[in-house]
């Protein structure tokens, strides 16, 4: 556990509290160690990721972080900023799929900015290219002209194997859902755009032909995903795309402390893969130990760790019924309150989670 900066360490205490019932209740006991990610890491060690925690990560079966990063740190050079830690450790640890769901539990459908209709049982999946793109590719920095102006340089690039192994994660996606792939580029602008639509396509004709493959620019997938979003399933695209379309997808759910992701990376001959779980919010320093943050985006991060890492389906969708029922019930922190429900602190909904765990389990 990587609970970082902010509220990180709040929300991540309630999945502790989760793993407790886990423990007591259901018999999967969890072999738990934690570390220093981000700002936290840097005010103790002067960097936000140092080589022990990265082979902490390395060695464990999954990952879950709070968040990272605050003002505190902002005025830090670039190389030492807490989202440089998180970057490396997805990088070293290879977590090139990114998952981030974005569902409308119906009880905060109407938390939406956009019209109830268009988000009511709305369930779509953004995969996000995680460890390549704009973000990694070189050559990249900033430099100064003979006239003593500057001039900033980030590549874009992606190889045949960065697509195709990222397609194959979405069509497998795809196929346990509605079987339908929208892959996101612009290809009527950058050659990394036309080399990603060609290589998914034929990654599709040779391997997933039972799968409904369509392909969108980016511009227009951004117009379409606050028009209509229910006519996705699953979205596949670039890493920067992926960062920008899925802060969009998560405005639709209505609150960003709603919703989960997992960055996986590839399954190796044992079977496992390496894996991180997260929150999509950030570290929200001007709510931190005030008791207030959503944990729940957190706790169903915990539900995708079950899921994905340790092939516990059935328990992954206790904790989802759990979060389904409390909000039915009024249960709402600050983020998401509505009129006439119940207002409740961080450990309140970690709580009630478990309440609710504990009246499904009988
Ligand atoms: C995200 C975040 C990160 C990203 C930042 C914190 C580096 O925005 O996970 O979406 O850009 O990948
Ligand atoms: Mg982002």
């Amino acid at each position: 556990m990587l609970p970082g900066d902010g509220i990180g360490p709040e929300v991540v205490g309630e999945v502790r509290r989760v793993m407790d019932w886990f423990d007591r209740r259901r018999a999967v006991s969890f072999d738990v160690t934690e570390g220093l990610l981000g700002g936290c890491s840097h005010d103790a060690h002067g960097t936000p990721l140092t080589d022990e925690t990265l082979e902490q990560a390395q060695n464990a079966d999954a990952v879950l972080l709070g968040a990272v990063g605050g003002p505190k740190w902002e005025s830090l050079p670039f190389d030492e900023q807490p989202e440089r830690g998180l970057l490396r450790l997805r990088k070293e640890l290879d977590l090139f799929a990114n998952l981030r769901p974005a569902m409308v539990f119906d009880a905060l459908a109407e938390a939406s900015t956009l019209k109830t209709e268009v988000v009511r049982g709305l369930d779509i999946l953004i995969l996000r290219e995680l460890t390549g793109g704009i973000y990694f590719g070189e050559p990249r920095g900033i430099e100064t002209l003979p006239d003593g102006t500057r001039r900033a340089v980030n590549t874009q690039v992606y190889t045949t194997a960065e697509i195709v192994r990222v397609g194959r994660v979405a069509f497998e996606l795809a196929r346990k859902r509605q079987n339908r792939v929208c892959s996101v580029e612009k290809a009527n602008v950058m050659e990394s755009g036309v080399l990603w639509r060609q290589e998914m396509g034929k990654l599709h004709d040779e391997e997933y032909a039972d799968v409904e493959l369509s392909h969108m620019y980016a511009d227009n997938c951004a117009m379409q995903l606050v028009r209509d979003p229910k006519q996705f399933d699953v979205i596949v695209t670039d890493n920067l795309f992926g960062d920008v379309l899925s802060d969009c997808a998560a405005m639709l759910t209505g609150s960003l402390g709603m919703l989960p992701s997992a960055s996986l990376g590839a399954v190796d001959e044992s079977g496992r893969r390496k894996a991180i779980y997260e929150p999509v919010h950030g570290s929200a320093p001007d709510i931190a130990g005030k008791g207030m943050a959503n944990p729940l985006a957190t706790i169903l991060s915990f539900a995708m760790m079950l899921r994905y890492s340790f092939d516990l389906a059935d328990d992954a969708a206790l904790i989802e019924r759990a979060v389904d029922d409390l909000l039915s019930a009024g249960y709402r922190t600050a983020d998401i309150m509505q009129p006439g429900a119940e207002r409740t602190t961080t450990s309140g909904m970690g709580e009630a989670v478990v309440a609710g765990l504990e009246k499904l389990a009988g």
